[in-house]
């Protein structure tokens, strides 16, 4: 359970307040205009929280407790609002955009945080009547809120998991993996997902485990729940281990590299999949459009005491001095496979994205292909789970390119994942899969060699 903030103090409180907001609401506030960001104009929650006035003023417990809520309420707009809506004589009018996103958020105080009602209800009650653009629903919204605590969790629960995505993501993932696949895809993003840790070459992964109360999945990662910061983990200074979900941890894996192998790591940044690669004592070569993000690359490198050549290019013109027996290609996505971990993303990207990104992803398919020395690998992986990032780049870019053919993934390179596997050979992961272990990300990765 998160913790509110601590209850207003008895004072009289004004229908419509001028100037800045008591100090008992600053948390409650940011989550609110942030989440107008989020839902308005994609603006990713961080970025919409920090750039808030009150949030400089604010301590640890109110800033968690404001990305707690505008979290909660991300992961489950649809519920929330057909919890609210249930308990309305009538509906909302359409310009009434901030009362219905208080609503919201009060509802998910109630339903999803566990905060007390009285100190919900009379938070949100005085936020309502705090911008004249919401005051007039100030009653309402009292008398609704209270609706909520007392009845709402019903509603809230059988709500469709589908309605917490935006409509044309729930579309797609109903097309393209049927109905109840895509609702269980949407609802396995309802809930924070664990923390999942990748372990050093040389690490024992049922050491790091025992130490920090995590346990050791098939594929390797470690796996506990996420609490508390990081940074505080066992092992983190020394760098015995890199935060990395399981399903991200798989395309370095399958690429199988060796000592002294050169390799690639294409679309580098932040640096997960360059760090699996170095600690195996290859040649690794990083390269990252974004210098900035490149830079989290090197610190990532110097924390856990491994190197790789960094390069800041474009991995489409970027070329090797000589031809390489490995490349990881990561490619930018639309990273509707990550909706777990940023749930926010689904509202910054727009479905004209997944073509735009295609096509870049297949410029960077044959870049990554033409670095290849004959008898050399090229994992190339996204994390989306849209079929035109994944599955439909591998049969056009086999037809289109001489000398490359599909190295299929074998089920016992694969332990505990061999639904993974599609009859094609490559592997498409879903949120939806180890639903009782958490989950793990959407990844499609498919494996190539260069026969000639
Ligand atoms: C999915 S993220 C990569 C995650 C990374 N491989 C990891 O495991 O930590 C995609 C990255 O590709 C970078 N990128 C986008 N277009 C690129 C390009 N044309 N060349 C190189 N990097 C690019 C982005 O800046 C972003 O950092």
């Amino acid at each position: 359970m998160t913790h509110a903030p601590s209850r207003r103090p008895a004072r009289p409180v004004h229908p419509v307040r001028s100037g800045a907001l008591p100090a008992h609401l600053h948390a409650r506030a940011a989550a609110l205009a942030a989440l107008r960001g989020v839902f308005d104009a994609g603006t990713p929650l961080d970025a919409g929280l920090a750039g808030r006035p009150e949030w400089a003023a604010m301590d640890v417990r109110d800033r968690a407790f404001a990305r707690a809520l505008a979290a909660a309420v991300i992961r489950q707009p649809g519920a929330l609002d057909a919890a609210v809506g249930a308990m309305l004589d009538r509906p909302l009018p359409d310009t009434a955009l901030r009362a219905r996103l208080a609503l919201r958020c009060g509802a998910a105080e109630l339903l999803i945080l566990s905060t007390p009602p009285h100190a919900a209800v009379d938070a949100w009650v005085e936020l309502m009547g705090a911008s004249p653009e919401s005051a007039g629903f100030r009653k309402l919204s009292n008398a609704v809120l209270r609706r909520v605590a007392e009845k709402g969790a019903a509603v809230f629960n059988r709500a469709d998991p589908l309605g917490d995505l935006p409509d044309w993501l729930a579309a797609r993932w109903s097309e393209a993996w049927g109905p109840n696949a895509a609702r269980a895809m949407a609802a396995a993003r309802s809930g924070p997902p664990p923390l999942d840790l990748t372990a050093r070459h040389e690490a024992d992964p049922a050491r790091i485990a025992a130490e920090i109360g995590g346990k050791v999945l098939p594929t390797g990662t470690i796996r506990r729940e996420a609490i508390g910061l990081v940074e505080d983990i066992a092992g983190y200074p020394g760098g015995d281990w890199w935060v990395q979900d399981a399903a991200a941890a798989l395309p370095a894996r399958l690429l199988n590299v060796r000592r002294g192998e050169t390799v690639a790591d294409l679309c580098a940044a932040p640096g997960g999949k360059t760090l699996q690669l170095a600690a195996t004592g290859a040649d690794v070569t990083a390269v990252e459009l974004n210098a900035r993000r490149l830079k989290r690359v090197e610190a990532n490198l110097a924390r856990a005491r491994l190197s790789a050549r960094l390069v800041a290019a474009d991995a489409a013109d970027w070329r090797p001095d000589a031809p390489l027996d490995a490349v990881l290609l990561d490619a930018p996505c639309t990273a509707t496979g990550t909706l777990r971990r940023r749930p926010d993303a689904a509202w910054s990207k727009r479905e004209e994205d997944v073509r735009s990104l295609a096509r870049i992803q297949a410029r960077l398919l044959d870049a990554a292909f033409a670095m290849l020395k004959p008898g050399g690998r090229l994992v190339f992986c996204t994390c989306s789970l849209e079929r035109e990032e994944g599955e439909d780049h591998i049969p056009a870019f086999l037809f289109r390119t001489p000398g490359a053919a599909l190295d299929p993934v074998g089920p016992e390179e694969f332990p505990g994942l061999a639904d993974a596997i599609a009859p094609e050979g490559w592997v498409r992961t879903r949120p939806d899969m180890w639903a009782d272990a958490g989950g793990l990300d959407g990844f499609f990765i498919a494996r190539i060699v260069r026969t000639a």
